[in-house]
């Protein structure tokens, strides 16, 4: 039932370009509109949006934030992200005009069910991204966007939030397509580019010798950093959500820029950091950002994209991704975290896919 993995975590994560494939499957056709069958959102209804929520807890969360960025930069829209538990109990602003997307690997988490209903109660339209079918919140949402990740066992989410991202693209790239906020040429190439993600992850796969070996080394720490800028800082946010769950290793997310606004005073000889510089725009500011935690000793393990060498100057270890437009970067920074707490909580002895305290599921409130 683990396909000859030691771990359903691990099992998943190698699932990770097969699913991506198959949640683009019939939706991404290269030189055609996209295709999403089951979505009864009117172009009319998409052009009258005023401001979108994503709403969702933990990774899914995360995700949420990918797709803020995502929906922004390509449909001009709005888009607020929120912590369902958080957005029930503040009088959020909803009307006709608002656009609630709602995601949940289970589909049964009570906290985001409920905000679902709220919204739907101020006459909010909600598209829910799930993957469960037939799942609460599939029934009750006005359209669903299943992610194809197919059953996830181990309790710390990876397939499901790869697939997530996807979903996030292809709103973000339907609602550009139905406002008219890209040229074709535009649409074209970052479909071109989400076609390619599946053998770049499988790339990623390959390598995770190095990964381990870091773990190893370094699971015996009582805290780690995750720094990045943009769409990395949200990865960060997951990468270290991660390490908590299975490794039980305090950590903490951080913008880059906002270091030196309090956290930096943490830093210090020896303090692993672990940091995020894929996005291209971002990358000096990032390596800036680096050597501030590196005068004060910290041991900095740095993912960038493929080609950006000149970072070995500045970090301890450099590990790279394949190259894709920044965009899209998360579907593939995000892998080496995943096995980075993966392997950690190996070496610590941990129990990897059932961690203490924590079920697959959260159905209280
Ligand atoms: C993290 C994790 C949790 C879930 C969260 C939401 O690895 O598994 O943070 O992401 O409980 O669950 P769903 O997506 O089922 O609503």
């Amino acid at each position: 039932e683990k396909g000859g993995y030691e771990h359903f975590m691990a099992k998943e994560i190698h699932e990770q370009p097969k699913v991506i494939k198959d949640t683009m499957t019939s939706r991404i056709i290269k030189n055609e509109k996209i295709r999403l069958d089951d979505i009864t959102i009117t172009k009319e209804q998409i052009k009258n949006i005023d401001k979108i929520y994503i709403v969702a807890c933990g990774t899914a969360y995360h995700a949420g934030l990918i797709g803020k960025n995502a929906i922004e930069k390509l449909a001009r829209i709005p888009v607020e992200v929120e912590v369902a538990s958080e957005f029930r109990y503040r009088d959020p602003i909803i009307n006709e005009k608002t656009l609630m997307i709602v995601v949940s690997q289970s589909g049964e988490t009570a906290d985001t069910l409920a905000a679902l209903r709220e919204a739907k109660r101020q006459n909010a339209r909600v598209i829910a991204v799930t993957n469960v079918v037939g799942s609460s919140i599939s029934r009750e949402a006005d359209d669903v966007l299943y992610t194809w990740a197919g059953p996830e066992i181990a309790v710390a989410s990876t397939k499901a939030y790869v697939t997530q991202l996807i979903a996030m693209y292809i709103i973000a790239l339907f609602f550009a397509e139905n406002k008219g906020t890209l040229s074709n040429e535009e649409i074209e190439a970052i479909k071109e580019e989400m076609l390619l993600l599946p053998e770049k992850a499988e790339k990623l796969l390959q390598n995770e010798e190095d990964i381990k070996a870091f773990a190893e080394e370094n699971h015996m720490h009582k805290d780690m950093f995750f720094l990045g800028r943009g769409l990395d800082y949200a990865v960060a946010m997951e990468g270290s959500l991660k390490l908590k769950e299975i490794s039980y290793i305090h950590s903490e997310a951080y913008a880059a820029g906002e270091l030196k606004h309090g956290p930096i005073a943490l830093i210090e000889d020896g303090t692993v950091v672990i940091a995020l510089a894929t996005q291209e725009s971002l990358f000096e500011k990032m390596v800036s950002n680096i050597k501030e935690v590196k005068t004060r000793g910290a041991n900095v393990l740095a993912f960038a994209m493929e080609g950006h060498t000149e970072i070995e100057k500045t970090v301890d270890t450099a590990k790279y991704i394949p190259r894709t437009i920044e965009l899209l970067a998360p579907v593939l920074s995000v892998i080496p975290l995943q096995l980075l707490s993966y392997y950690t909580s190996i070496a610590k002895g941990c129990d990897v896919d059932k961690p203490r305290n924590l079920a697959k599921s959260v159905t209280v409130e």
